[in-house]
């Protein structure tokens, strides 16, 4: 175990000393500005800008030429919202940054058309947001063509993470709109761009219904690719089109939607960047029960279950540990400095909309966990979940909600709405209604001086060695620092497709004026693609440098 101690995790320790009592905590900060749409999907594409979308259902408060629109921008420097134009329902989909900085939306719903309003399906829809000279997102567009450019197979709630070569692989989902269980599947993988011109069948998603609705995947280090569905997992090698069994969750506990648990992959570290993955949150509930034979009132898991892909580690299983409260829909998101964070979601029902015999209004989840907490990875077993100097938010964020980190390092926090349609606050019989307040999670670095990254390159190769100036506050030990990669990943349905962490070997010149560190060695270790660099120095965190990790090609691309 010993070896398995690297100068990161040491790192960690030394971080978990208590605090000075004087030191800013942890804050939650909420907007002036409103959303416009519910920002039930939300990704970071540029420094400053997030891209968010909704259903689409023609009610929304954010127009554009006197019309709703489904899509946003949200500029992060102050707060304001753009519209977005959307062609097709982008309700209920997934996405990424591509190798060449391009963001791509895919699926969505079959069509949206509730008498009021009619929306060209977006199933098998593939938007694509170049990347935009402006930096507040004037001007900045998004394109499709239904008919030139779309997925193989219809999608209704698939996921998608960015591969080793730069490219999308887009897993399972659903054909058709289904209140609850996954009833008409699409048991299915593809990419984008295409690698052939037919799906690949999944015995594993075969395997996994009734509750294999976003599976939770990540690409690993040697290319392959985990896939965590129901409560089962596997290993799915991309090159050989093999599914390899893992062990299943321990303890009866279902983790994918409607079910809604969550999954992350753990920083990865050099030399070896061995992958863990962590499961949190869901329930236990019976799907061979219908829906309506199950309660908004029923607990969720508290269980987190962790398990190293090596072949030791798969032996050796999942090893389970436990949140401080049960969630249903739990997000999980790395801090820059290698620990989790916690946060959304409720203690009791499940995921969809007005499925359950008991919803409450059209909610089949209630008792909102306002309380983040965070995951110290390298903390021993039983002592790495706290929520020590974590503030209460009194914004419930259940069902249709997102968060993200940005490159300022703090968390966007958006969304919630367990309702079909755009329910305002006041609605009655509604106790969760669409929300379209934003709040940011700060963490105490924000309020004090930071270490700051001066210049820096727009693009890294792999394996490249680079030096660049820094400032570091006196105050901070320079023996203590991380030197993070991180996507920020595409955060929809309590999961952040492509997330990732990729700590880099790295030193701090005598005098604390350079920083020179190396980028992962290969496209297996970090997909090529846009990055954020933020250096850590005794848990004082960076705003972030945003970079193009590998050549900028189009995908595929192994360089
Ligand atoms: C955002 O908030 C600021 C300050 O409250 C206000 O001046 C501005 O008009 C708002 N903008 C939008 C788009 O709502
Ligand atoms: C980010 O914004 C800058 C301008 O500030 C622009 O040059 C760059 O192309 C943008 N990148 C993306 C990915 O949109
Ligand atoms: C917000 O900042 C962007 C630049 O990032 C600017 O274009 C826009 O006008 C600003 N909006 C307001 C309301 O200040
Ligand atoms: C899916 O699973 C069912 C049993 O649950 C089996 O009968 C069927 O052959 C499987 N289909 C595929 C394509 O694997
Ligand atoms: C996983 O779920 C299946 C289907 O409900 C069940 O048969 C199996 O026992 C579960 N596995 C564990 C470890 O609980
Ligand atoms: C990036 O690649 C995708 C997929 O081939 C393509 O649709 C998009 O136009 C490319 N973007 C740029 C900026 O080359």
């Amino acid at each position: 175990m010993l070896s398995l101690l690297t100068a990161v995790s040491l790192a960690a320790l030394a971080l978990s000393a208590p605090a000075a009592s004087d030191a800013p905590g942890w804050q939650f900060d909420v907007k002036p500005n409103l959303s416009g749409i519910v920002a039930l999907e939300a990704i970071v594409v540029n420094t400053s800008l997030v891209v968010m979308f909704d259903r689409a259902t023609g009610d929304q408060p954010l127009k554009l030429n006197g019309k709703s629109v489904w899509g946003a921008l949200w500029d992060l420097d102050n707060s304001t919202v753009r519209p977005l134009e959307v062609l097709t329902d982008s309700f209920c989909a997934s996405g990424a940054l591509l190798s060449n900085g391009t963001m791509v939306s895919i699926g969505g719903t079959p069509g949206a058309d509730d008498g009021n309003f009619a929306a060209p399906p977006g199933n098998q829809a593939i938007r694509i947001f170049e990347p935009c000279a402006s930096a507040s997102g004037a001007g900045c567009t998004l394109f499709e063509n239904p008919a030139t450019l779309h997925l193989l197979e219809e999608r209704w709630y698939p996921s998608s993470v960015r591969i080793f070569d730069g490219s999308l692989m887009i897993i399972g989902g659903s054909h058709v709109l289904t209140p609850f269980y996954n009833v008409d599947p699409a048991n299915s993988f593809e990419f984008f761009p295409r690698k052939e011109q037919t799906p690949r069948p999944s015995a594993f998603l075969n395997r996994t219904l009734p509750a294999n609705l976003f599976p939770r995947a990540f690409a690993l280090p040697d290319g392959t690719v985990f896939i965590v569905a129901n409560n089962q997992s596997i290993i799915y090698n991309i090159e050989t089109d093999t599914e390899t069994p893992l062990p299943d969750i321990p303890n009866g506990v279902r983790v994918t939607n409607p079910i809604d648990g969550s999954a992350i992959l753990l920083p990865l570290s050099p030399p070896n960047f061995t992958p863990e993955v962590l499961v949190c949150g869901g329930s236990t509930a019976d799907t061979s029960l219908p829906s309506t034979s199950l309660s908004s009132q029923q607990p969720a898991s508290s269980q987190c279950s962790r398990i190293t892909l090596t072949s030791e580690g798969i032996a050796a299983g999942w090893q389970v540990e436990h949140m401080l409260e049960g969630r249903m829909m739990p997000e999980l998101v790395h801090l820059p400095n290698g620990q989790i964070l916690i946060t959304n979601g409720a203690g009791t029902g499940f995921a969809a909309i007005s499925s359950v015999g008991d919803p409450v209004g059209n909610s089949n989840a209630d008792h909102p966990v306002l309380t983040p907490s965070l995951y110290t990875p390298d903390a021993p077993l039983g002592q790495r979940i706290s929520n020590a100097g974590l503030p209460t938010t009194d914004i419930p964020r259940l069902y249709h909600s997102s968060v993200t980190l940005t490159q300022q390092g703090n968390f966007l926090i958006g969304g919630n709405n367990p309702n079909q349609n755009f329910t305002p606050p006041g609605t009655p019989g509604i106790k969760f209604p669409s929300e379209l307040r934003i709040e940011t999670l700060d963490p105490p670095f924000m309020s004090r001086s930071r270490p700051e990254l001066l210049t820096f390159p727009e693009k890294l190769s792999f394996g490249q060695q680079v030096t660049v100036p820094v400032t570091i506050p006196s105050d901070l030990q320079t023996s203590n620092i991380q030197v993070s990669l991180m996507d920020l990943g595409f955060s929809s349905h309590a999961f952040h497709s492509s997330a990732r962490l990729v700590f880099m070997e790295s030193s701090v010149s005598a005098g604390g004026k350079s920083l020179t560190f190396t980028a992962p060695p290969n496209g297996r270790v970090f997909p090529p693609g846009p990055a954020v660099v933020f250096l850590t120095v005794d848990d004082v965190t960076s705003v972030g440098q945003r970079i193009m990790m590998g050549s900028g090609n189009s995908p595929p691309t192994l360089e």
